[in-house]
């Protein structure tokens, strides 16, 4: 087995995936625990405790960030070198440049987290890093690129499998995102802060622009490229339909692109962008059903397999989730229903669901089934991924139900007119409508919480009986040629 190890290790890069794995699971525990501690702000506001580096204002940017590119980020460098290295049979580009995306990474989004908590800010949401970080972000992001790049034309295989295209187009879009909605000039070369080159309307519409592709090509693209490997490997048979994959990665980069603008209804936009932009949405529910389906129908005649799969549980329930979250956006895109939805937790249980169902739940089943073998051993636990599973079930249900409960009424009461034309509520009425669903999210977000927790402790015992496995062997070989 060692001996293997060492084969798999020479042939293909794995080092550099255990990093960023490990990284993956630090950032996915300190950022669901900020989470928790905002949500519970929310709920009991003394927790704020007039520590500005700890009010709710400055740990939210720390929550999103943490775990969209903390957890997030360091997940899809990790899939991505490794289905990358896997399906093109070959070595990744090169090793000290993989190293560097590694510390660039890990340094930006620790830079970032620590200026929020002191008050740096861009006040762009998903993009609050100043402009410092913003350019170490460029060089790691470019570096990414060329690996990807010169590890796909050096593939041993003539064919380029469906989930690196999906990789790609997250590789490509994001750079294009990020160099965009960024540019800004800097108030001094020895200031952190700096000042947007957008104003107004533009502004507004960069900035959503960015959000949604940031939502389509991150929290989307990327996750089906880890999907569209995991699912059928853990299967163990080809995905559904190759060709429905093909259609539903053209489809699907093409419509995110125009969406943005479903973020700023009713505003001082132009109305067509308005509409152009709920039209895409609607038109997005086709793809991404496409693609839940294709990855669901990847187990048809191998249902059985869910009882006695954990993993499988995980990528399949992932799956589900993508699905209501796809069929929940373009609804929330019609203007008449984001009248409603928009500027209440609606909004907050709409991106749960698809953050915790789709992209927490599809990187620990693609977890689960990666982190084994990158160690060659077998998991410490197959009893603790069903602990793990119910927990974060338990978890994500009770978070957005809370906020389905919390969104919809805030929204009616905020709307709602006595005979005499006055509203019927005052807003501090709503607010304390809102108590009793931000105590049961915050219980959710504990219970999502401990299950990426009681994952940490399987990875953790994983590796740990990998090492020592390895060491008797190496002893016993010792002893062998000893011998002879
Ligand atoms: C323990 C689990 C989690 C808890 C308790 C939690 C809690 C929260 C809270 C309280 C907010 C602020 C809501 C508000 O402003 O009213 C928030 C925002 C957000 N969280 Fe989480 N979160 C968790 C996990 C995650 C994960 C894993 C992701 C992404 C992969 C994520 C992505 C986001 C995003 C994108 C926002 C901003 C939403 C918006 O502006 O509409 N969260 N979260
Ligand atoms: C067809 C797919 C989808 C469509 C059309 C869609 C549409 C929408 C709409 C209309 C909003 C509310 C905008 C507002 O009122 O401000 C929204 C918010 C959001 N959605 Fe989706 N959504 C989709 C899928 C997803 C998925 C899969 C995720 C997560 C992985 C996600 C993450 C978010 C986030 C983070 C926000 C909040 C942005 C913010 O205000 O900070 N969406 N989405």
């Amino acid at each position: 087995m060692a001996q293997a190890a060492m084969g798999t290790t020479q042939q293909y890069n794995y080092e550099i995936i255990r990093k960023f794995a490990f990284m993956a699971l630090v950032w996915g525990v300190l950022g669901m625990s900020a989470g928790v501690y905002i949500a519970s702000e929310l709920a009991w506001p003394f927790l704020n405790f007039d520590i500005p580096a700890i009010t709710f204002g400055r740990l939210r940017p720390v929550h999103t960030t943490l775990v969209i590119f903390g957890f997030g980020g360091s997940a899809l460098f990790a899939t991505s070198y490794y289905i990358v290295q896997r399906t093109c049979q070959t070595r990744l580009y090169s090793d000290w440049m993989a190293s560097f995306t590694f510390w660039g990474w890990q340094a930006a989004v620790a830079l970032g987290a620590v200026s929020y908590m002191l008050g740096y800010t861009q006040s762009r949401e998903y993009a609050e890093f100043e402009w410092p970080i913003d350019l170490l972000i460029t060089v790691t992001w470019v570096v990414y690129f060329l690996i990807y790049v010169q590890t796909l034309r050096r593939r041993s295989q003539p064919h380029i499998y469906v989930a690196n295209w999906f990789f790609m187009a997250f590789i490509l879009a994001t750079a294009i995102l990020h160099i965009f909605n960024n540019l800004a000039i800097p108030v001094g070369m020895f200031s952190m802060k700096s000042y947007s080159l957008f104003s107004g309307v533009q502004d507004a519409m960069t900035q959503w622009w960015y959000g949604h592709n940031a939502v389509g090509f991150f929290l989307t693209a990327a996750f089906l490229g880890m999907m569209y490997y995991f699912v059928p490997k853990q299967a163990g048979r080809p995905v559904y339909s190759y060709r429905l994959s093909i259609v539903h990665f053209w489809a699907l980069s093409f419509l995110y692109m125009w969406v943005g603008a479903h973020h700023l209804h009713w505003t001082a936009l132009p109305d067509w962008t308005s509409t152009l932009a709920a039209t895409f949405s609607i038109m997005l529910l086709l793809p991404s059903w496409g693609g839940m389906i294709n990855g669901i129908m990847t187990l048809s005649g191998a249902w059985d397999r869910l009882r006695t799969d954990p993993i499988m549980l995980f990528l399949i329930t992932a799956l589900s989730f993508y699905g209501m979250s796809t069929f929940e956006g373009p609804l929330m895109s019609l203007k008449s229903v984001n009248a409603l939805s928009h500027y209440t937790d609606w909004t907050i249980g709409h991106v749960h669901s698809g953050a915790l169902g789709w992209v927490a739940m599809v990187t620990f089943g693609s977890f689960y089934h990666m982190i084994p073998r990158l160690y060659d051993t077998r998991l410490y636990s197959t009893r603790l991924v069903y602990v793990h599973f119910w927990l974060a079930t338990i978890g994500i249900v009770l978070y957005i139900t809370a906020m389905w409960v919390a969104g919809i009424f805030q929204g009616l009461m905020l709307r709602s007119f006595d005979d005499y034309g006055n509203l019927a509520y005052t807003f501090v009425e709503t607010v304390a409508f809102l108590h009793n669903p931000y105590v049961v999210r915050a219980l959710g977000g504990l219970f999502f919480l401990s299950g990426i927790v009681v994952m940490a402790y399987n990875v953790y015992m994983t590796i740990r009986n990998a090492h020592a496995e390895a060491a008797e062997l190496e002893a016993k070989l010792a002893a062998k040629m000893a011998r002879a």
